[in-house]
Order: C-alpha cells, then structure tokens, then sequence
C-alpha cells in the first residue's frame, strides 16, 4: 500500500504526507502553499504553521486523528476496511477524502476528488439510518467520508430529488445523527440538541440549522453542515487540532494548560479583527455556561478558516442543557479562572478568565449580559417537540439571571 497521501485544501493540492516504516507521520507543504500564504500563515491549522521544513510530531498526528470519529464508530470503521485499530494514515487513506472543514486526502496525487453521488430511495435512506451504529452503505459503495464525535452519524447529501450516498469523495451537505440506542446519556438527547441549538438561533448566536426527522420509526436529528455552502467547502477545525490535544484528552485538565487563553491570543492574532474574535469566543462560552452544557469540550468547539488564513469562530454545535437534565454531567470541558465544574462556575469566572487574556472587562461583560438576556427571551419564543423543556428552561433562566447579576445588568 502507497505509504504517501496528498493533503488537498480547498481543491488545491497543499502537502504530501509520508508514513515512515516506524508508522509515524512527515508531511512537507507544497512551494505553491509557502508563496500564497508565506511561511508562518495557518491555512490548515493554527497547530500546523506553514514551514520549508518537514513537519512532523504529536501536533501534526494529533490534527489528523482528530479528523477520524472516536472510540466504537472508529472501531467499527477499522474493523470493515480491516486496518489495525489506531493506524490513522491507513484509516485515512479510505475515509479521508471527505472531512470536517476542506481538507481532504487520497492515495494518487489529483485533481482532488469530486466523487459521485448515489441518489438513494427513501427506503435506503430509512434502512441506512434505522441501522446505526452499523453503516451498511448501499449496495457496492464503501464509506468514504470522515467525521470526529463519539455518536453514530452518516453523512449524506440532499439533492433536489432526496438524500444520496456521497460516494468516492463526493461532498455531504447534512450530518444525520440517531438518537443513542444505548442509555448511556440522557434521554431524549437529539430533541434536547435540536431544541437548544434553536434557543441559540433566537438568541443570536450562529449555530448550526438542525432538524428532526422520523427514519423507519427512529428518530434522528437532521444537520445542515455549515462548512459546505453553495456546493464548495469550507475549512474548519476543532480546538483539540487548533491546541495540538489528543481526542482522548478532549476535556481540559486543568493543570496549567490556558486552552482558552491559548485560543483567544493565538487565533485571535490570525483574525480580521482580535477583539471580534474574542468576542465571538466569550458569546458561545457563555451561552455553554448559561444552558449548562456539561459537554462542551474541546472537540465541540471550532475555528473557521477562509481563504486567507484569516480565522474566526466556526457557529455553535453539539450542545444540550445535559447538566440540568443530569447533575453527573458537570464538565465545562475547558477550565475558566482555575474551575472546570459547572457546579462551581459562574459568569464572574468568565469574566476573569477572559479579562486574563487581555479583554476589555466592560466588552466581556456585556457581551455575557446580552447573551443572558436574549436567551431569556428565547426560551420563551422556541418551542420543543417531544420533550417537556419547562424544568430545564426554569433552571437555564435562574442561570442566565445569575449571570446578569454578575455583570452588573440585573433588572
Ligand atoms: N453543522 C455542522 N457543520 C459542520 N461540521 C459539523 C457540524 N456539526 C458538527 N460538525 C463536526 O462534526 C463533528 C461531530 O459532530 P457532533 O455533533 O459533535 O457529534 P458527536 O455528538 O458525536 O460529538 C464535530 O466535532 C464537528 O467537527
Ligand atoms: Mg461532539
């Protein structure tokens, strides 16, 4: 087997990528990349600087593990294309040609692949989701698409005519995701994720568009990816690729790693406008902290990427109130002021953390002040399907009124 894969960004051929005989990862930027960005710039990750030298190390396997799903999806995925489980380059040499963000590789050096789409029946549609966590693709496709998360998803594609398989490297425009046939987690989790993604829509904050649909009698939540619009893609990565963190250690220890200061100086430096950045970062973290999301870790959290290698916040995913629906889950994921619980945190941590990166207190706070307030008027405004949101608005509400009191905007 080819022991070089092409790194394609946006199209574009960007660097080769070797697998040396001891399985660690080389990978040499393209002259074409160094004269467009220049050495230094951060087209693919903030991790991954463009340099003449050859990269190498924990940061650049780390990125492109980070590209794969985690723990069973990965497992199950290993298992069908028979690669020995942790072989990132191999796993990546057959699912790697359609990914999170732009990037995208293969085993022969282009054009990079546009692939096919397989119109699929609404019977293969509902046989395909209602089977996950088993990915049976349709008959004589292989799965060639990547994404990183823990739960069972398929990506497909919507076309005028209905969904299709995307085959081959082809783009998917949606993320289908089922509710967890196991009971790890709480209930009803997809109505929670969709309801609290509209609450951050009517709140203002960019989020990703969801939906959810009935697949044969199982129920899935319907994501529109915000890295395609009008038929291209665009480049994004997670925290744990743009800090250089492993997938396993997706959740801050806490012992002295300044992630989000590492985020909001670092990323902060490479956007149009610093302070925007900083901004945007402190709106989702205090929407996390308001509706209690005890899973916002580093892998649900991205940065957008554009054309020139300018960065911002990618919109809010992957979010649901689950420490008001389970005080077990209490993580925050990334540690505010010293503190990681949610039991502990309040927006006075916020506040500290980010005026340690050098914000304008008066900016943060009103920022985490206008978020509370127009996520008290969200919950009045979107409606759920299927579950009961008037616990958890209460306790969302009690949170979002704690914070305001913290900035000094209470009413
Ligand atoms: N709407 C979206 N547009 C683009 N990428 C997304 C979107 N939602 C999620 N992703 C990407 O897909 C990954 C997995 O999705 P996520 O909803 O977080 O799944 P899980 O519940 O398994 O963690 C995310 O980490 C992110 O990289
Ligand atoms: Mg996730």
């Amino acid at each position: 087997m080819s022991r070089v894969l092409h790194v394609w960004l946006r199209g574009r051929h960007l660097a080769e990528l070797e697998q040396l005989r001891n399985g660690r990862l080389r990978m040499r930027y393209d002259s074409e990349a160094l004269d467009t960005w220049g050495i230094g710039a951060r087209p693919l990750s903030l991790s991954l600087p463009l340099t003449e030298k050859r990269v190498q190390g924990d940061h650049l396997e780390r990125f492109l593990d980070n590209l794969l799903p985690e723990g069973a999806v990965r497992g199950a995925l290993e298992r069908q294309h028979r690669i020995r489980p942790g072989d990132t380059f191999a796993l990546l040499a057959r699912i790697g040609r359609e990914c999170a963000g732009a990037i995208q590789l293969t085993d022969d050096d282009g054009p990079a692949p546009d692939g096919h789409l397989v119109p699929l029946t609404a019977a293969e549609v509902d046989r395909i989701v209602s089977n996950l966590p088993t990915l049976e693709p349709p008959e004589g496709e292989v799965v060639s698409a990547s994404l990183g998360g823990i739960q069972s998803k398929v990506l497909l594609t919507r076309t005028r005519d209905g969904w299709a398989w995307p085959a081959a490297g082809a783009m998917s425009t949606h993320i289908i995701k089922p509710e967890p046939v196991t009971d790890v987690g709480p209930a009803d989790l997809i109505r929670w994720e969709d309801w609290t993604l509209r609450v951050a829509r009517a709140a203002g904050l960019p989020a990703a568009h969801t939906e959810l649909a009935d697949f044969d009698g199982r129920l899935a939540l319907v994501v529109e990816r915000f890295d395609r619009t009008h038929g291209r893609r665009s480049h994004q990565e997670d925290f744990t690729q743009a800090l250089g963190v492993a997938a396993r250690d997706k959740y801050e220890s806490g012992t002295g790693e300044e992630r989000l200061r590492r985020i909001a100086v670092d990323a902060g430096v490479e956007a149009v406008d610093p302070v925007g950045f900083v901004t945007e970062l402190v709106g989702q973290l205090a929407f996390n902290l308001i509706v209690g999301n005890g899973d916002a870790h580093s892998k649900n959290y991205s940065l957008a990427i554009d054309e020139t290698a300018t960065f911002s916040m990618a919109p809010l995913y992957d979010v649901a109130p689950v420490y008001l629906l389970n005080p077990m889950y209490q993580s925050f994921g990334h540690s505010l002021d010293g503190t990681g619980r949610l039991r502990h945190l309040t927006a006075g941590h916020l506040v500290r953390e980010s005026t340690s990166w050098g914000a304008d207190p008066e900016v943060v706070a009103r920022t985490v002040a206008t978020v509370a307030t127009r996520v008290r008027t969200a919950l009045g405004e979107v409606v759920a399907h299927g579950i009961d949101t008037a616990r958890v608005a209460e306790g969302i509400d009690e949170r979002a009124r704690a914070a305001l009191e913290v900035t000094g905007s209470a009413s």
